[in-house]
């Protein structure tokens, strides 16, 4: 079946929606999402959206904070144009009906987090991404110009490729004009043709052992974009939480929001001592990359499986207040957090690189864009900011908006583009052929390619990669299309992407730590 709309956005969470709802005031929206709409990232968000609200802070403070954290490797205009369009587009979430904390004076209650030299978290308790997802949904919930699409797997943007022509990573003016679509109750795959494409897929959690992210990040949106030969950056860059709740077998991993480091909790070993000042001078606060490196320093030296992040020493009055679902969670581990200290490890949560995008939000793929954690803008450098990426989805899906909005009257559908071949397919052999291979790629990334790491290691990697690859291949293009073979091609694709990018840089820098160029080269070029 063949389904035809101006705007085709491939992603429920922040930057998805909120691109639906700007776009839908110019044209017919399909919003498709893998799995139910509020299964994303967006929902799992904590500690809040970073911006700039009262003085003493200024962007200029947020500027030269997140150009800190990002280790040299920033890219300002757009560091600039993020925190400058900070306050408009908290606006918008507050016209969408997101409720962030106040104090009883009547101004937002803000947080602060590691690099933050300012309270400056906009926030909801602990679980702000689930108030900004459920208001969002709402949101669209009656919109004529919105058709939602849950359960629904985008497999591969429609490019010429599919016209039969040859594309290359050189072939110039690569078009996209939507999307094969797997509807997974049906098992029909649908041709949606659309004159702009949003590609806003979310992060890669998935392609490690352990994460803060739920099971929908594949990087879906990375891989297709990669098959279609458009250009995908700086994906060494993989930012590990440094307090992920120590909990093994409990995935996704839970997370301990940075905010409660902002109120005043400590790191410490087992033993009870602090160790962050030994690290930094900024102690627990530290930007993210260098504390997740010291408690992982800390954890080998000792051969510990976790440290502790101690709060006991504050109000439990108003720890319950305003972390109550942290409070909640660990009760039903049997600790109180208010009396006892809580077990942390750094576990993988969030990506850095990705599909690269222009101030518009364009990929280098012609009538496609994308928003969110999917991305590369470079607006966090080498290592992001907290709180910073809720406000990059948010601004960059405007941006595309606007863009897309501009050129719109001037796209036609393709009709061309022919129905899904299945062809010389068969029924998938054994599930348990992709299920093994997807845990070998999660032990792959989480043994080799983790917070250290070293050319021996990468290689190794790569090579048991690329025996994956092969037979992943094979089996793809002898199996009816599933999800589950999709999502295992596509993490394939991304590991080998972070594992190329690594091997590149022969230095270290921000996110990216090797002991074989331990040093920060004076470029980043
Ligand atoms: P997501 O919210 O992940 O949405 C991705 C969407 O894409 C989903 O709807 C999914 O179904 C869909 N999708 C993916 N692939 C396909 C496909 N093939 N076909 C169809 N649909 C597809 N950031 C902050 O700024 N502040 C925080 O406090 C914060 N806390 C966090 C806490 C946790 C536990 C986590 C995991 C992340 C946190 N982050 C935080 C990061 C932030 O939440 C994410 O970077 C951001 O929400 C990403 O939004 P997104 O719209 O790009 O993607
Ligand atoms: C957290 O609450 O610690 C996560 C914030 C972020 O990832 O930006």
């Amino acid at each position: 079946m063949t389904r035809k709309f101006d705007f085709l956005v491939i992603g429920s969470g922040l930057a998805g929606i909120s691109f639906a709802i700007k776009a839908s005031r110019y044209g017919k929206v399909a919003l498709i999402s893998k799995a139910k709409l509020d299964e994303t990232n967006t929902a799992y968000a904590q500690g809040g959206i970073a911006a700039v609200t009262y003085k003493p802070d200024s962007f200029e403070k947020h500027i030269q904070d997140t150009i800190i954290a990002g280790d040299g490797h920033c890219d300002e205009a757009a560091v600039r144009k993020v925190i400058q369009e900070a306050p408009a587009q908290i606006d918008d979430l507050l016209e969408w009906g997101v409720n962030f904390d106040k104090k009883e004076d009547g101004l937002f209650d803000l947080h602060k987090e590691g690099g933050h030299s300012e309270f400056r978290i906009l926030h909801h308790k602990d679980n702000t991404g689930y108030e900004m997802q459920q208001s969002l949904i709402r949101k669209i919930a009656d919109n004529k110009n919105i058709e939602i699409f849950e359960n629904h797997f985008a497999i591969e943007i429609l490019t010429q490729h599919h016209l039969g022509e040859v594309v290359t990573q050189h072939t110039p003016n690569i078009e996209c004009y939507g999307a094969y679509v797997l509807n997974e109750e049906t098992n029909h795959i649908h041709k949606f043709l659309a004159k702009i494409t949003l590609l806003a897929t979310g992060g890669i959690g998935s392609v490690y052992a352990t994460t803060t992210n739920p099971e929908i990040a594949t990087g879906d949106g990375i891989a297709m974009v990669h098959r279609a030969r458009g250009v995908i950056q700086d994906m060494e860059f993989v930012q590990f939480h440094p307090t992920g709740l120590y909990n093994p077998g409990e995935r996704p991993t839970f997370l301990i929001t940075e905010a409660i480091r902002g109120y005043g909790a400590v790191l410490r070993c087992k033993d009870g001592r602090e160790f962050m000042q030994k690290y930094d001078e900024r102690g627990s606060l530290a930007s993210r990359d260098i504390v997740a490196r010291a408690i992982d320093n800390e954890m080998k030296i000792r051969g510990h499986q976790f440290v502790y992040l101690d709060v006991t020493h504050k109000n439990a009055d108003e720890t319950k207040e305003h972390f109550p679902n942290i409070y909640k969670k660990c009760l039903s581990l049997g600790f109180d957090i208010t009396k006892d200290m809580i077990p942390v490890s750094p576990t993988q949560h969030y990506l850095c690189g990705g599909i690269v995008i222009d101030e518009h939000s364009r990929t280098t793929i012609k009538s496609l864009y994308a928003a969110g954690e999917c991305t590369c803008t470079g607006l966090h450098g080498a290592n992001r900011l907290a709180s910073n990426s809720l406000l990059e989805a948010l601004v960059y899906s405007d941006a595309a908006v606007k863009h897309a909005t501009s050129v719109l009257s001037g796209i036609s559908f393709n009709e061309f583009i022919p129905d899904w071949n299945d062809d010389g397919t068969k029924l998938p052999e054994e599930m348990v052929l992709i299920t093994q291979s997807f845990r070998e790629v999660e032990q792959i990334m989480s043994t080799y390619v983790g917070i250290v790491r070293s050319n021996l290691r990468l290689k190794r990697a790569m090579s048991r990669l690329e025996i994956l690859f092969r037979e992943t291949e094979d089996l793809f293009d002898r199996s009816v299309v599933s999800r589950e073979i999709c999502e295992l091609r596509n993490v394939i694709s991304v590991a080998y992407l972070i594992i190329k990018h690594a091997l590149r840089r022969k230095e270290s820098r921000g996110l990216h730590y090797t002991i074989d160029y331990p040093k920060r080269m004076k470029s980043d070029k």
